[in-house]
């Protein structure tokens, strides 16, 4: 439901708050196909200088509604999950994540595409596919290993496990980590609003150009990531992480060969 997004506007900087703390922000088709709206909206608006995303001061997000995935799992590259992230993926205004509290799944997923990302000390960052019986999305399983190194990201990716936010700062994965939530969001509040005071379309073309090597192959991986996960989606495997989720149980992965 759109409430669950909030879009707010401070002249030139448009923000996109998270808003469904009573499931920990966990994002919904309907939450994103408004961000995807309000995300290609805003690039082709000219008085939009740059876009903040970001959650409350408690909780950024716990990453896909696990009951949507296992109701109407996403099919293919129409549906909202897929528009939500090209959109991102696409877009020539820079983006600023404000993450304070946990960032799961797509919720660290995402950052990976934004131009600066703030976070609180303890923000939990997770990417927990391979636990979740699904596999890594949107780039993660080519960008990862390239930022840290095969070993960590496969700590990262395939154990899932998760790191804070001054390790998502010494990985490069985020630009300053801040004492609170409430510290996090100023920070990006501000540093976003730095934007106004520039060149727009020298920004545009300077994140073109920072983005452009290797673009490609990104894509590539990515249209490829997408396929595999919409398959493991319906494994046996994450109907039972996904179920166990639910249930509020542990997954029994004993029945798979
Ligand atoms: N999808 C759907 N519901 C979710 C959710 C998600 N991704 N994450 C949390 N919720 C719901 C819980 O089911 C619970 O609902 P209830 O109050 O109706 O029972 C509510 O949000 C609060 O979550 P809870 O787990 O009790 O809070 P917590 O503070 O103990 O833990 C998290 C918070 C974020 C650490 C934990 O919810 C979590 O790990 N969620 C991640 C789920 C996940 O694996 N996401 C990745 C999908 S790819």
């Amino acid at each position: 439901m759109s409430e669950h997004v909030v879009v707010e506007r401070e002249e030139g900087l448009l923000t996109l708050r998270l808003n469904r703390l009573d499931k920990k922000n966990a994002l919904t088709r309907a939450m994103y196909s408004r961000m995807a709206e309000v995300l290609e909206a805003a690039d082709t608006d000219p008085s939009v200088r740059a876009v903040l995303i970001s959650g409350s001061t408690e909780c950024f997000t716990s990453g896909n509604d696990v009951a949507d995935f296992l109701q109407a799992p996403p099919t293919g590259l129409d549906s909202p999950v897929f528009c939500f992230m090209r959109a991102l993926f696409e877009m020539k205004k820079p983006v600023v994540a404000a993450v304070a509290g946990a960032a799961v799944g797509i919720g660290t997923t995402l950052l990976l595409h934004c131009d600066l990302v703030y976070v609180s000390r303890d923000a939990t960052l997770k990417m927990p596919f391979v636990s979740l019986g699904l596999c890594p999305e949107f780039g993660s399983s080519l960008i990862l290993p390239q930022m840290l190194g095969q070993a960590k990201a496969a700590e990262l990716l395939l154990l899932g496990e998760s790191f804070s936010g001054e390790q998502a700062v010494a990985w490069g994965i985020a630009n300053a980590a801040l004492e609170d939530g409430a510290a996090t969001l100023a920070k990006a509040r501000e540093m976003a609003l730095r934007f106004q005071q520039l060149a727009p379309s020298a920004v545009e073309v300077s994140k073109r150009l920072m983005k452009a090597p290797g673009r490609e192959a990104l894509r590539q991986v990515i249209a490829e990531e997408g396929e595999l996960f919409g398959q493991r989606l319906r494994s046996p495997e994450a109907v039972e992480a996904l179920s166990a989720f639910m249930q509020r149980r542990k997954p029994d992965f004993s029945k798979f060969a």
